[in-house]
Order: structure tokens, then C-alpha cells, then sequence
């Protein structure tokens, strides 16, 4: 298993650009199941998340390849609608292929996800805006089987509680549903209108994907990307925000490139709040973030919400920065049950952190100091990075395949802006 080695105390100073967000190109990737016709992407990222689920695509029987960059998923046939457990155990967004499945072939058959570190996690708001299309859905043997041999019709969905890629499943089933489809209470996360906007490339009619109320009229079939084009997927938020903190914690002058400053308004505001300088400098083409910090922080609470409120996958790395913070955080997590897994870990650095239920106390400034660590789930492996870029000495952080799931050669990109960290077998 690798480790990452990180010397701290180094400020991070340059430009540093954000890839694909992960979270976009999963449900992108799953959408591609939805039609005969090629369709050809652009910004897919390089990391693990991906290439689990573009081997599921090929478990199902479409052809994948990557040309520089891009990659064309061609799903002519499908031999095999189903996700098997020993795929989805390592991945549980691989339930974004129940709804592509159920529209296309007429039936599915999805492992059921097994629990993560950050919670239960269940997928039964995704089963029942299924059901609610006219799917007949029934779980053995730890699978979900999902059927509509005569095809889905829309209805009015109402989710019980938000939900990202219940949101997207349901969204993918509806495009090729008979009749109109309207889903209340949906995600408004960047990624649903992202995948939204491959759908509609393809021939879907979707109108208020990215608020609440999404309504669709479903279509016969859906063709692929245009000859000659590929559906360019939006910069990845998390990973931009992460390093926007990283800037922060280690009083450094760092601007984030390729990004798009309005997936971050929650994010953006915390930092300057806090006491660090956020700008968005014009520049060429792309959108960049720039953050600047003297080191004297203002510890700041913080509650993650559905977007466009914090996002709970900045959580732990929002939870690194206050630890060098003067005063008290109350940091509130309200979207998952058990998303402190990084708290433990950082306490072995110096940190001073107490926990009840789902709120965080965190007091600041306190000096950290390397240790070894061991990562738990992706963004507590993101937090665990940063705090050891900001404490005295050497960190050894294990594990670090949590991280490789939805970070980009993170350590080169840290390494292009002075952080002294490196992968040891
Ligand atoms: C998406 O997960 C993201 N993953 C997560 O990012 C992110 O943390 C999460 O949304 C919240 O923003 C992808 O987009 C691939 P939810 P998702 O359904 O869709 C409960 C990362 O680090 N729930 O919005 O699985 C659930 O347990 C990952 O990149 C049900 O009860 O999250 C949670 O408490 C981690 N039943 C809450 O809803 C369901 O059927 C929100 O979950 C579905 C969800």
C-alpha cells in the first residue's frame, strides 16, 4: 500500500489547476449507458472512482477508450444489465447505473452497496423514485432487481430527503420514461445540471436540472455526442476547494485555475470570514480562485448543508484550517451520521478537537506535529494531507488509495506549488 511523506511548514505558492470533478463523471460515465450511439467525453479524470466504473460499463458490455484526455464509451450492446457486489463493495455510486439500466434494457440487477466509513448510506430513495416510474423492484441475495419490461412512465417524485445520486438515477430513468416526469425536492448540486446538460446534448428534455424541481418529457431514444465534439464535464469543486485551504492553513499565496468560483460561494465566504483573502483574478480563458493568507486565522463555525451550502466534502479539510484557528469552531455535520472519522487522526497531530454527536468543537491555534497517520475515507485523507503541510515535521499518512480515489496525482500538483511531499511504496 503506498504512503504519502510530507515535510511541513512549507507555504504554498503558485498556480495549481483543478481536473474533472469526480462526482460529475461518474453519473456522465453512467449516462453513456442510456444510448446505442457513441458518446465521447472531455476532463474525465484519472483516479480510482473512475476506472471502477468504467469497469463496470464494460461488465455491462459497452466499449471504453481513453484517447488523450477524452473518452468515448460505446454502449451498442448491453449483454449484461447488472452491477456485481464486487464491484459496487468497493464503490457505492456504482447504483448510478440502476436507472440507466432499468430505461435502456427494461431490467437490472445492482448489488446492493454495503455500508462506508461515513454511514449506512442506503439507496432506498433511489428504489422508490424507480418504483414510482412503474419499475418493479425486489432485493435477494443482497442485490436489488429492478424490472419494467414494458418501459418506465413518468409521474411527480418527491424525494423524502435530498439525495445527489438518487437524484441523478431518477433523472436517468425519466429521459427515456413515456410521458412527463417531474422530481420535487431534487439535488441542486453542480454535477445533477452537469449530467443534465450531457442529457440533453443526447436528445433529452429536461428543463431546472441544478433546482429543486426538475421536470422532464421523456423521449424513444437518446443518440450520442455529435460527431467530432465531446461533452467537456465541469471542474471538479472539492478537489478546488481543497486546495483553496490548503493555501490557507499554510499562510501561503495560492491561485487554483481551471475552476468555476460559482460552485465555491459557500466555501469563498467561510475563508474570507476567517480572516484569509479570497479573490477571483480575471485571467485568459478559464476561471481561477486566487487565496491569500498572513497566518492569523479567526476560528469560524460552520454547518455543511446541500449546495449551495458548504458542502460536507470540504467538512474535514474546513476542520484542518480551524485547528490553526484563534478560538473556538463549532463545525455541525448534517448530512452524514459518522463523518469524523479524520477527528481521531488529527488529535494525534496536536489537534483540539471534541466531539458531540454531530458537532465538532474545534480550539485553536495549536501546534501541530507530524505523526503517522492512517487515512479513513477520501476527504478525511484530504485533511489528514493538509494538516501534515501545515505541522512541524514529518507525516506519514498510510493508506493513501482513499485519496488516490478522487484526487488527480495530487502529489504533483502539491509538489508544483512547494509542498514537500512524496509517494513511498
Ligand atoms: C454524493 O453521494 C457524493 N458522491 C458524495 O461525495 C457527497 O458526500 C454526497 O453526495 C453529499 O453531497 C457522488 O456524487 C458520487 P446523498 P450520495 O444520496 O449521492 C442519505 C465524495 O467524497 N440517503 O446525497 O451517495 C445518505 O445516507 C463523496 O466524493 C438515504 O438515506 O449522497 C446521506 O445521509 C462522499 N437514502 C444523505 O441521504 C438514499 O437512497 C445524502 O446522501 C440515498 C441517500
Amino acid at each position: 500500500m503506498d504512503k504519502f511523506l510530507i515535510q511541513g511548514g512549507q507555504p504554498l505558492e503558485g498556480r495549481i489547476a483543478a481536473s474533472g470533478a469526480k462526482n460529475s463523471a461518474l453519473p456522465v460515465l453512467a449516462a453513456c449507458l442510456l444510448t446505442a450511439e457513441k458518446v465521447t467525453l472531455d476532463r474525465i479524470p484519472q483516479v480510482r472512482d473512475i476506472a471502477t466504473m468504467e469497469r463496470l460499463l464494460k461488465h455491462a458490455g459497452a466499449q471504453v477508450t481513453r484517447r488523450n484526455g477524452q473518452v468515448t464509451v460505446d454502449a451498442a450492446t448491453i449483454a449484461h444489465p447488472e452491477a456485481p457486489y464486487e464491484v459496487v463493495k468497493t464503490m457505492r455510486a456504482s447504483s448510478l447505473v440502476l436507472g440507466p439500466l432499468v430505461a435502456r434494457c427494461g431490467r437490472a440487477r445492482v448489488s446492493l452497496p454495503g455500508g462506508c466509513a461515513i454511514g449506512a448510506r442506503p439507496i432506498n430513495l433511489h428504489v422508490a423514485g424507480l418504483e414510482r416510474l412503474g419499475a418493479v423492484v425486489r432485493q435477494e441475495h443482497g442485490y436489488i432487481e429492478a424490472e419494467a419490461p414494458h418501459g418506465l412512465t413518468g409521474a411527480e417524485v418527491t424525494f423524502d430527503r435530498i439525495s445527489v445520486t438518487g437524484t441523478e438515477d431518477l433523472l436517468m430513468a425519466a429521459v427515456l420514461a413515456r410521458g412527463e416526469t417531474v422530481i420535487h425536492n431534487a439535488a441542486c448540486e453542480p454535477e445533477v445540471a452537469d449530467v443534465a446538460a450531457l442529457l440533453i446534448k443526447m436528445g433529452a428534455r429536461i428543463e431546472g436540472a441544478g433546482t429543486s424541481t426538475i421536470r422532464v418529457q421523456g423521449v424513444d431514444r437518446l443518440h450520442g455526442t455529435p460527431p467530432g465534439t465531446a461533452h467537456a464535464i465541469i471542474p471538479d469543486r472539492i478537489e478546488a476547494g481543497t486546495f483553496l485551504i490548503a493555501g490557507a492553513l499554510t499562510a501561503g499565496d495560492l491561485t487554483v485555475t481551471d475552476c468555476e468560483p460559482e460552485h465555491l460561494r459557500a466555501l469563498i465566504a467561510k475563508l474570507n470570514e476567517a480572516g484569509a483573502e479570497v479573490t477571483e483574478p480575471a485571467q485568459g480563458q478559464g476561471r481561477s480562485i486566487r487565496v491569500r493568507s498572513k497566518g492569523k486565522l479567526k476560528s469560524v463555525d460552520m454547518t455543511t448543508q446541500e449546495h449551495p451550502g458548504f458542502p460536507t466534502d470540504l467538512q474535514a479539510q474546513f476542520m484542518a484550517l480551524m485547528t490553526q484557528a484563534d478560538g473556538i469552531a463549532m463545525i455541525t455535520e448534517t448530512i452524514f451520521e459518522n463523518r469524523f472519522m479524520h477527528v481521531q487522526e488529527l488529535a494525534r497531530m496536536g489537534a483540539n478537537i471534541r466531539l458531540e454527536g454531530r458537532r465538532a468543537l474545534v480550539a485553536g491555534p495549536t501546534r501541530l506535529s507530524g505523526a503517522q497517520v492512517i487515512a479513513s475515507d477520501l476527504r478525511a485523507s484530504a485533511s489528514l494531507v493538509l494538516a501534515a503541510l501545515a505541522a512541524a515535521g514529518e507525516t506519514l499518512i498510510d493508506r493513501v488509495y482513499h485519496i488516490d480515489r478522487g484526487y488527480e496525482k495530487i502529489e504533483a500538483k502539491l509538489a508544483g506549488v512547494g509542498a514537500r511531499i512524496k509517494r513511498v511504496k
